[in-house]
């Protein structure tokens, strides 16, 4: 089921794409909560990544979109806080397959890698692909442990 409500957050590389995305979803009723950065000025993805798994961990959002230069940093920065599976993905089926199996709740991708249109593909996959749960329940629950 796709969600109603999301959070985003970029660096410095990735503003414009993200303003893009942004109303790409806001266009399909989505809400979005930015997170920042709000300019092209130079900042750290650190801080954005954090303040974004914050609204997740804490419950007032299911799924939150990062994007950087290259996805990584902020991906890296994602999977440091407990609870949060974040994947930086530039293909479709990568992006399809992380909900499917590993129930992804951050997706990071790099505006300095993807082109507008595929940021567009993976977001709406992101948002609108189940968790299959099943076998791969075991799994994500043994990614909980790894928190631990
Ligand atoms: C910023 O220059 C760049 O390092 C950042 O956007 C990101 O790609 C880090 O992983």
């Amino acid at each position: 089921m796709k969600v109603n409500k999301i959070v985003i957050g970029c660096d410095h590389a990735a503003y414009d794409l993200k303003l893009k995305v942004i109303a790409h979803l806001n266009a399909q009723g989505i809400e979005t909560e930015d997170v920042g950065t709000h300019s092209t000025e130079s900042c750290d993805y650190p801080n954005y990544a954090d303040a974004l798994c914050k609204k997740i961990t804490s419950g007032e959002y299911e799924r939150g979109i990062l994007i950087c230069g290259t996805g990584i940093g902020m991906s890296i920065a994602a999977n440091k806080h407990k609870g949060i599976r974040a994947a930086c993905c530039s293909d479709t089926f990568s992006a399809r397959l992380t909900r499917e199996h590993n129930d992804a709740n951050v997706l990071c991708f790099g505006a300095r890698v993807v082109g507008e249109g595929l940021a567009y593909d993976l977001v709406d996959l992101f948002v609108s692909t189940d968790y299959e749960g099943g076998k791969h329940a075991r799994r994500v629950a043994m990614l909980d442990e790894l928190d631990k």
